[in-house]
């Protein structure tokens, strides 16, 4: 079994998603001591944005003529994804910044959807090639997003559950942290409703991964 440990808090020690995707990578080798962990910290070692030469290394973008530079990222790029390929189980720390991801997270998304890699295009549409992977999102929030008014604004969870959906994966759980921006007390409560969760979704992991 192959773990992949991404992390994209900018929050250092001071992480709950940091904290949450430590504690279901060791609740994972708790019940799978033999499996392999890589790890990509993503604000440690940033990955360079798209741009339309990076971009071209793996999809049509009418750039060519490539400097030195661009090519160490069209290397960067081929890593990446087959890094993601090469995992069964990606545990991915990702908070909720401005709604969303953070910018450090979406860049490697952003690497990961390579066309006749990760997801194909067919006649009936795109079609996912990266089934059989699970996915687990430590995630946290400043606010309460998962239920009440401001569901609508949840473009984190949602909108990772889509990515990955689109790449073939059905199988994302999410073990989240509300209210963190809302002091000690409550911060604490959703750090530890969070971690209660940890064991029932690695109870639950598919056996295939094993
Ligand atoms: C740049 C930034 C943007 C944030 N945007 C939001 C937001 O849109 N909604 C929210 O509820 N909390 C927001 N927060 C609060 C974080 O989601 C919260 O601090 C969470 O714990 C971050 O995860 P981390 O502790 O792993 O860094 C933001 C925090 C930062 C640093």
């Amino acid at each position: 079994m192959k773990i992949l440990h991404i992390d994209s808090s900018i929050l250092g020690s001071g992480s709950l998603t940091r904290i949450l995707s430590a504690a279901v990578v060791a609740e994972i080798l708790a019940h799978h001591p033999a499996a392999e962990v890589s790890r990509r910290d993503l604000v440690e070692t940033e990955i360079r944005h798209l741009d339309g030469a990076i971009a071209a290394g793996f999809r049509p973008t009418g750039f060519g003529d490539f400097d030195d530079a661009t090519v160490t990222e069209h290397g960067v790029s081929e890593a990446l994804v087959a890094e993601f390929l090469a995992s069964d189980i990606l545990v991915i720390g990702a908070p909720m910044y401005n709604f969303s991801v953070p910018s450090q997270l979406k860049a490697w998304m952003d690497r990961i959807a390579q066309a006749g890699r990760t997801f194909k295009y067919t006649e009936k549409g795109p079609v996912g090639l990266s089934g059989g992977k699970q996915v687990i999102v430590a995630s946290a929030r400043g606010g309460f997003y998962a239920d009440g008014p401001l569901a609508r604004m949840d473009f984190q969870e949602s909108y990772l559950r889509a990515f990955f959906g689109f790449l073939g994966i059905a199988d994302v759980h999410v073990v989240r942290a509300e209210g963190a921006s809302k002091g000690e007390t409550v911060r604490s409560e959703g750090l530890e409703r969070a971690r209660a969760a940890i064991a029932g979704v690695v109870a639950g992991l598919h056996p295939a991964a094993a």
